[in-house]
């Protein structure tokens, strides 16, 4: 007989929680409620069972360093499965199983998966508990290491149960690492199931099975299966949308607060643009950016017809590798405590190391792997996806409605990928639906683009290609027919931070440089500067961007970096094909006439297409 909660007066959730502890039987079952001195607790046991490490406390407070298994650094796409009641309903993006056959081998899996271990029951609230766009989760899981991530990630515990009241609906999610423990076992630093992966989704039942991982998505599944895998099949059917996309605030000298939401793959700096620290020129002037969220937003029409979002997270699940003083100071204030890092290297001194921190590379660290590591040895000290998770709030730079219930008025959707050619530093949509195409067509490049030659282009719909929980053109679909019922749409831009030249080396300055292009596009989004019409959409000319301290970018440079070239053009068009072909089944009409308009577009124009220069 499970003890629960004395406010849990759900009998759906206590009867699911029961089932489960008679498949799963583990040793105890812990109902999590969310408090600091269980965080203490479950830190504590980690810190005894090897799992963590604590940090030094007068350098990096509180915080912890956990090494996972080698096999197990990363969210498993190939292990991926959409289980929708038919394989097209998942779409040809999508892995699918039968579900009736996936449940079948996920019982068999699950049964007494448990054994040996402590089943904790995490009830969270994905955005502010309460608000009419957050959603309610629980997950059940036999690692302690997914526990007190939640914490940081989500709202979780007792108040949830609270929200949940006695018939509140909340989607069940099941985890394990797959690792079950005999009499006499003795337990490993990171359990998990080297052999046997499953990351399993029912999108109809809104369900989520995770099997064999402890890592970051596989494992803290509020993140990418219930805020995005699940969440947008909610979003399609009931009207609202789930996004892979930061939101930021941008406010002007004016005082003017404009929101904007930006989706990019999976690296491509998504943190540290939400994060951006404008150039000290627009700093004086009173720019200024804040953070609502860095990975996901949930978006609702509201009454008014305008759109307002939540990140429904509450903590930042980043890549460590590259953050750094002069990448991302926010950022490295969010971890200057209470943070959890992973597969970061260990300092002599007992605090993290990664690639691309500030200041000289430590004489000896102990690496990912726990073993020693010198600045000769030729492998790196960090894993490339080692992570930090840290409480949002910890950011100097965090938004003051980041929390609020009601969510924030977006003006704004960005769309960008790692693009060493083709695409410019930034263009506009000329319509909704354009931009729609827009961000259908993006893709990033998957290798390095070395000496100007272009890396190989990954389609990567709305940075939603691992992320969709349904056929990806019914979710083109969903975005064309959204954008038909809200009265006055937010403006949709593409940018390309990436692009290279002949000698492979970037052309636009990057990181808080980015910030002269957002100046532009928040100036679009509220109709007050200049475009013009290229063959793809709406660019700015060199004097509609603010170069204050940045004088020494050479104008030919800008043009370079916003030019057109038909052959690499014809190429991209080529590309976009084969992924409607791909979709053919059920890709709306509007994509193909405006990949034609595009082209005849782009015929009607030079080879090579370059803005005037500004006369001078
Ligand atoms: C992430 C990802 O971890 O997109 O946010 O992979
Ligand atoms: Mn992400």
């Amino acid at each position: 007989m499970v003890k629960s909660p004395e406010n849990l007066r759900h009998d759906g959730l206590r009867s699911w929680v029961a089932d489960m502890v008679d498949l799963c039987t583990p040793d105890a079952v812990h109902w999590c409620d969310g408090s600091d001195d269980e965080y203490d607790l479950l830190t504590h046991e980690l810190v005894n069972a090897g799992t963590f490490i604590r940090l030094n406390h007068e350098l990096r407070p509180d915080s912890f360093l956990a090494r996972s298994d080698p096999s197990d650094v990363a969210r498993v796409e190939d292990r991926t499965f959409i289980c929708s009641r038919t394989k097209q309903l998942a779409g040809p993006t999508n892995n699918w199983m039968d579900p009736a056959e996936m449940k079948g081998k996920l019982g068999e899996l699950f049964d007494g998966c448990m054994q040996g271990r402590t089943m904790y029951v995490i009830p969270f609230s994905m955005g502010p508990i309460g608000s009419p766009i957050a959603q309610i989760g629980v997950e059940i899981t036999d690692s302690a290491y997914v526990a007190v991530n939640m914490k940081i990630m989500t709202r979780m515990g007792a108040a949830v149960l609270d929200a949940l009241g006695a018939d509140g609906a909340f989607v069940p999610c099941m985890h394990t690492v797959g690792a079950p423990l005999g009499p006499g076992d003795v337990d490993v630093q990171w359990p998990c199931n080297p052999d046997v992966k499953y990351i399993v989704h029912f999108p109809e039942e809104r369900s989520i099975w995770s099997y064999g991982s402890g890592y970051g998505g596989n494992a803290l599944l509020g993140k990418k299966c219930l805020a995005l895998r699940i969440a947008s099949t909610m979003g399609r059917d009931e009207g609202w949308l789930a996004e892979h996309m930061l939101i930021m605030g941008v406010t002007d000298p004016g005082g003017e607060k404009t929101y904007l939401g930006a989706a990019f793959p999976s690296a491509c700096g998504k943190t540290n643009f939400a994060m951006i620290e404008p150039p000290a020129a627009f700093a004086d002037e009173g720019w200024k950016v804040t953070t609502v969220g860095d990975d996901i937003a949930w978006i609702k029409p509201a009454a008014d017809g305008s759109l307002y979002a939540i990140n429904p997270e509450a903590g930042y699940f980043g890549v460590a590798p590259g953050t750094s003083m002069s990448t991302n100071p926010s950022a490295m204030a969010s971890i200057r405590a209470n943070t959890i890092f992973t597969n970061v290297a260990l300092t002599d001194d007992g605090d993290v190391w990664w690639e691309g921190l500030d200041g000289d590379t430590p004489d000896h660290l102990i690496d990912w792997k726990g073993e020693d590591w010198t600045p000769d040895a030729d492998r790196k000290a960090a894993h490339p996806n080692a992570r930090f998770t840290a409480p949002a709030h910890q950011n100097p730079v965090i938004d003051d409605k980041w929390d609020d219930p009601a969510g924030v008025p977006i003006s704004a959707f960005i769309f960008g990928g790692r693009r060493s050619g083709t695409m410019p530093l930034v263009h506009q949509s000329f319509n909704w639906a354009h931009g729609v195409y827009l961000a259908a067509t993006m893709g990033s490049e998957t290798t390095a683009a070395a000496f100007g030659e272009q890396g190989v282009v990954r389609r990567d719909p709305f940075a939603m290609l691992p992320f969709a929980g349904y056929h990806m053109a019914d979710y083109f679909n969903h975005w064309l027919s959204f954008g038909r019922n809200i009265a006055n749409p937010p403006r949709i831009f593409g940018v390309n931070w990436f692009r290279t030249d002949e000698d492979g080396k970037f052309v636009w300055p990057g990181f808080g440089e980015n910030m002269r292009v957002l100046e532009w596009i928040v100036n679009r989004a509220r109709g007050r500067s200049y475009g013009l019409e290229s063959p793809i959409g709406w660019m700015p000319r060199h004097s509609d961007l603010n170069w204050d301290g940045l004088e020494d970018f050479a104008e030919a440079d800008f043009l370079q970096a916003m030019s057109l070239d038909r052959s690499d053009w014809d190429r991209e068009i080529l590309s976009h094909d084969e992924l409607f072909i791909r979709l053919n089944d059920r890709i709306p009409k509007e994509m193909l006439a405006i990949k034609d308009l595009t082209l005849s577009a782009l015929w009607r124009s030079p080879e090579h297409w370059e803005m005037n220069p500004d006369p001078t």
